[in-house]
């Protein structure tokens, strides 16, 4: 197993986690970590819905709790729950707290349902950004 493999594997245990009552998706999201570790977060949702989190928050909170504050990679799983996943990309909020995190080299590994995996780097996702630099 690639050390790829190993963060889909996290990604995808993570989305069997997920708590998605509403909108019956599914997503799992696991950081390699500066440190060499793995974190991993599921979409949890709310009855009023803008207090639902998504995976990606939900892994860069473990990071950070870890007292990790640099992520190197993340991979991301998505779905109808109990249903294959879909080419899943991180929303336009997780691709700021990616870049927070991450900085623009940071990857972003996206798998669709035949298994093929895309790679973007977040200055790719959130071109011309507002990052900790400009404070
Ligand atoms: N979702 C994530 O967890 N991450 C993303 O980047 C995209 C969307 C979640 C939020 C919500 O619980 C569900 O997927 C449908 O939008």
């Amino acid at each position: 197993m690639t050390s790829l493999d190993h963060l889909f594997s996290a990604a995808e245990a993570a989305r069997k986690k997920a708590y998605a009552p509403y909108s019956h998706f599914a997503v799992g999201a696991a950081i390699l970590g500066a440190d060499g570790k793995i974190y991993a977060g599921c979409n949890i949702e709310n009855a009023a819905y803008p207090e639902g989190t998504c995976a990606e928050a939900g892994a860069i909170a473990h990071m950070v709790m870890a007292g990790v504050t640099g992520l190197a990679e993340i991979a991301v799983v998505g779905g109808p729950v109990d249903k294959a996943e879909i080419l899943c990309p991180p929303c336009g909020g997780c691709r700021q707290k990616l870049r927070e995190f991450g900085g623009l080299a940071a990857k972003v590994h996206l798998r669709d349902a035949a298994g093929v995996i895309q790679t973007f780097r977040v200055e790719e996702l959130l071109p011309v950004s507002f990052g900790p630099e400009h404070l």
